[in-house]
């Protein structure tokens, strides 16, 4: 089985032929389905393009969403948009909400979006400013009201997913698999948080990582080291490869604005 592993392709910043091309190549790898780890457009845009790729590829997609995905929407609106998306369409697997999928007879594939918690780096001396307060309604309210009710949010909602990945981790390595693929957008560790060939400094970290994914992960790889898990994320748009002990893998694809691009083909 071969699966293309896209993400951060953010296709609403180009027009549909320039999408179409790139669906074009995706097709071309003779892919059996495609993986998406987040910020695939912006929530005005998301049902649509979502649509489009079905219906040009015709192959199933598995997705979670990126902090963009969210952008010009409110957090419950577009997760109730992808959970009835999911429930319409056969090919559209938002993972958040379709659940464990069971890729072969020893491969399982899981998915959370994940958020950045700020709990890397310097939350409290950074000075910088992520468009996602500016453009996500629930954060947008918290950061109004100060620096550390922002920082609570983000926290809350990194927490949140969190706990459903722990819960779906727990599902899977009740059925013994050999191998679990996992979609999450944020990276979970520092060393996979890459910016220009080095690990991202204190100011971005914070926005650019998840420590409390990181924890899940760790503990779920060390409490079953039989079980393989390889972990695909983006958010940073720098790629990365580390290996977290000898059964934890974690990848970070690399992205531009405008290019999008297939990261791998995966095979199973
Ligand atoms: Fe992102």
């Amino acid at each position: 089985m071969k699966m293309a592993w896209l993400t951060d392709i953010h296709l609403n910043f180009i027009d549909k032929n320039a999408r179409k091309i790139f669906y074009q190549e995706i097709v071309d790898t003779q892919c059996d389905s495609v993986l998406i780890s987040g910020d695939i457009a912006e929530a005005p845009s998301l049902s649509d393009i979502l649509n489009e790729m079905e219906n040009y590829i015709n192959k199933p997609i598995y997705f979670v969403l990126g902090n963009h995905d969210y952008y010009k929407g409110q957090i419950d609106e577009v997760r109730d948009a992808m959970t009835a998306l999911t429930k319409e369409h056969n090919k559209l697997f938002w993972l958040p909400a379709s659940g464990i999928q069971k890729l072969n007879n020893d491969t399982f594939l899981i998915g959370q979006d994940g958020w950045a918690d700020g709990r890397l780096g310097d939350y409290q001396n950074s000075r910088v400013v992520l468009n996602d307060s500016r453009m996500i309604a629930d954060l947008f309210k918290k950061k109004i009201l100060g620096k550390y009710q922002l920082l609570e949010k983000m926290q809350q909602l990194a927490d949140a997913d969190a706990m459903r990945l722990q819960n779906d981790l727990k599902q899977v390595i009740n059925q013994n698999p050999r191998k679990v693929i996992v979609l999450t957008h944020v990276p979970p560790f520092r060393e996979a948080c890459m910016h220009q060939g080095e690990i991202s400094g204190d100011d971005w970290l914070p926005y650019f990582s998840s420590k409390v994914i990181g924890e899940v992960l760790a503990t779920a790889a060390k409490l079953d080291p039989e079980i393989e898990l390889l972990v695909l994320c983006g958010h940073t748009h720098s790629e990365a490869k580390i290996y977290c002990g000898s059964n934890l893998e974690i990848e970070v694809g690399k992205a531009e604005y405008y290019l999008p691009e297939i990261q791998k083909v995966i095979t199973i």
